[in-house]
């Protein structure tokens, strides 16, 4: 998905811009006590333009090597919600992991529903992938349901997966395989 995909009336998807810096660092500040719970502790310089300036520049660099494709969900210029399929390996795994979020306030709205669903069709369509993977933490039952929706199934449950909110925590894994095992 190289161009704009609308995903209601108001939000648009597309590729992180080097010019959405600014924005994109007011969305994760707006965001800081929300995202709280289901997110790595952040070090304060992240809620900077400069901060998330560096990290799209990095980003891009991995998008043009075909190992990301770092998606921001935008009302007009304003960064609403993240979605991230990165770490791509290609060869005889055709994989790559999704990581999201969604502004509180467009919560609800199925904003990240219709947002997995056309990165899995992306996925399948134009990348060639053969899977993606995910995850999320055992309680998060708003995510899991993204998830499901787009044809994910649990593969497992990780245990002291990941660091979210400062703690080691278990996660349940995820998958989707994007075409039959014949294919
Ligand atoms: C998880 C998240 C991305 C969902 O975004 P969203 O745009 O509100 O999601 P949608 O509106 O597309 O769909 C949410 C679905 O989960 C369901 N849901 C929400 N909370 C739920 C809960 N506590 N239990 C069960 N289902 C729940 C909704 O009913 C909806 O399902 P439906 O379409 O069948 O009614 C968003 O809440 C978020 O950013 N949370 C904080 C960060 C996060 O958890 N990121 C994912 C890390 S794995």
């Amino acid at each position: 998905m190289t161009r704009p995909r609308q995903l209601d009336e108001d939000v648009s998807m597309r590729l992180l811009r080097p010019s959405d810096a600014t924005a994109l660092a007011a969305a994760y500040l707006r965001n800081r006590a929300y995202l709280s719970a289901w997110e790595p502790v952040r070090p304060e310089g992240y809620y900077t333009g400069a901060w998330q300036a560096a990290d799209i520049a990095a980003r891009l660099v991995a998008n043009e090597a075909g190992e990301g494709y770092p998606y921001g969900l935008f009302v007009g210029d304003a960064v609403i919600g993240r979605f991230n399929l990165a770490g791509i390996v290609r060869g005889p795994f055709q994989s790559g992991g999704l990581g999201y979020w969604v502004d509180r306030k467009f919560a609800g709205r199925g904003l990240a529903s219709a947002a997995v669903q056309a990165i899995v069709e992306t996925a399948r369509d134009e990348l060639g992938l053969h899977r993606i993977e995910a995850s999320t933490l055992l309680h998060n039952f708003g995510s899991q349901r993204v998830l499901f929706k787009a044809g994910f199934q649990q593969i497992g449950m990780a245990p002291h997966y990941l660091q979210i909110a400062g703690t080691w925590q278990d996660h349940n894994l995820y998958q989707v395989v994007l075409h039959d095992s014949a294919g």
